[in-house]
């Protein structure tokens, strides 16, 4: 057993030396729930008026190093189309294949990503889909050069339905739908989105928008599915997540538009999604999402700030404050229209019930306690050797500082309501 206490100390010296090297991963991010939530709403204010604090609106560059390029035959790419525009890029290893610290600073240098929420995710995904002793994953699919502490686990995100990829996503399809193919823009569903700003002068896909189009990915799940599944996390979270991101992160902000604008071609160019003017007929290529030129991220400073937990949250309750059935979990019983939703009280032992979430600082918390009690429990059951314990340690010296101990603990995971249906993995929710 020598070997993995090297390995845990060998985890966390790499964790402290990265950690160090990048303050922006850590600055500000104690107790987000108190502090970090605090400040955001101070420097945001309810009206949206600006601060004093300069904005800097920073373009993304595209050429030389970071000019697009295909992936390779042997190149990595999955469902987040960030992840895979990046590795386009060379902001990410081409090959797909991303260590959790390096990639996390990426995130907020191209993204504006806030540092806690960025190692969160990143964490999470070397956690239950990647590599812990080399603080890597794929973000596609499996990669030889991964050890994983899960059987069959490491699968890199496009294999972790359930742990992290998720049904009712904004354009991908269904797991179960569509034979395993999760990576692949469904165009119906894409074209539905297109639709809600059709006939606008100045499209613009914000976050109103995105909310009535959770709306339809939720039903449209729940009408096509027999199998449709909807976690704590990987549902009631990622899903919702990957819909907020999209106002959030892929506009383009300019001093013109100092909320962002994110146009239809941005959309396209973010999505892989190609359309041809004579027919107006659209494709998807798969893995070939793109940055576009003279596109300007979310800026530090000003109006906005980074892209953090407090910021998804905010999001979440204006969707979920005008469709409160998005904080209900559950899924289809086998048959379409059957879903069956719970309230999340019955899940965490009355901690933290559904509506609670409408309150920032519960859901703020509730993101963060969640993923405490997640790790450890789909890590049980599923473990390669001793490894548990280097991931574990690394669960609890990455995430537990960035939570406000305020926040109540879930002593109570009682998922046993939701394994009972079609589409409940067995690792992961
Ligand atoms: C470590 C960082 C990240 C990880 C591990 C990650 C992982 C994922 C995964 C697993 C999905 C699939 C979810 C689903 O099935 O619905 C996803 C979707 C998505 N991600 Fe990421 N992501 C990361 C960072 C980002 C960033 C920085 C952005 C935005 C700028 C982003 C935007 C999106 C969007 C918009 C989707 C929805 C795609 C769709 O449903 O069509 N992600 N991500």
């Amino acid at each position: 057993m020598k070997w993995i206490s090297f390995h845990s100390s060998l985890a966390y010296a790499i964790l402290v030396v990265h950690t160090a090297s990048f303050p922006q991963l850590v600055a500000g991010t104690p107790f987000i729930a108190k502090n970090a939530l605090k400040s955001w709403l101070q420097k945001r204010g309810d009206d949206g008026n600006a601060t004093s604090e300069a904005v800097r609106y920073i373009r993304i560059d595209v050429s030389g190093e970071h000019a697009w390029r295909p992936p390779g035959a042997n190149d990595k790419r999955g469902p987040c189309p960030a992840l895979n525009a990046m590795a386009n890029h060379g902001y990410l290893p081409r090959n797909g294949v991303v260590n959790m610290l390096t990639g996390s600073s990426m995130f907020g240098k191209v993204f504006g990503m806030a540092g806690e929420l960025s190692l969160t995710l990143a964490l999470y995904a070397t956690l239950l889909s990647g590599d812990v002793l080399s603080l890597s994953f794929s973000i596609g699919g499996p990669h030889p050069g991964l050890l994983s502490p899960l059987l069959g686990g490491g699968n890199g995100l496009s294999g972790s339905h359930n742990k992290f990829e998720t049904d009712s996503s904004v354009t991908h399809g269904d797991f179960f739908l569509f034979k395993g193919d999760v990576n692949s823009v469904q165009l119906p569903k894409f074209k539905k989105l297109l639709e809600l700003q059709e006939d606008k002068k100045k499209p613009n896909f914000d976050l109103d928008v995105l909310t009535e189009h959770r709306k339809f990915t939720l039903q449209d799940s729940i009408s096509t599915n027999p199998q449709f599944f909807y976690g704590p996390f990987s549902g009631l979270l990622v899903s919702n997540a990957g819909h907020c991101f999209i106002p959030g992160m892929f506009a383009n902000f300019t001093q013109d538009n100092p909320k962002g604008l994110l146009t239809k071609e941005i959309l396209m160019s973010f999505f892989a999604v190609y359309e041809d003017q004579d027919t107006g007929r659209l494709t998807h290529k798969r893995g070939h999402e793109r940055i576009p030129e003279n596109w300007y991220r979310r800026p530090p400073g000003g109006l906005l700030g980074d892209y953090g937990t407090t910021v998804f949250a905010q999001d979440l309750i204006r969707m979920a404050s005008k469709y409160p059935q998005l904080l209900k979990v559950g899924g289809n019983t086998g048959r379409v229209n059957s879903f069956v939703g719970f309230d999340l009280g019955n899940i965490t032992g009355g901690i933290y019930n559904s509506l609670d979430l409408l309150n920032l600082q519960s859901l703020v918390c509730f993101i963060f306690r969640v993923l405490l009690v997640i790790v450890p429990d789909t890590l049980q059951g599923g473990l390669l050797g001793g490894l548990i314990k280097v991931a574990l340690n690394l669960l609890t010296k990455t995430l537990l500082p960035l939570v406000d101990p305020k926040c109540p603990g879930i002593q109570q995971w009682n998922t046993k309501i939701l394994e009972g249906m079609p589409g409940y993995g067995k690792k992961g929710v």
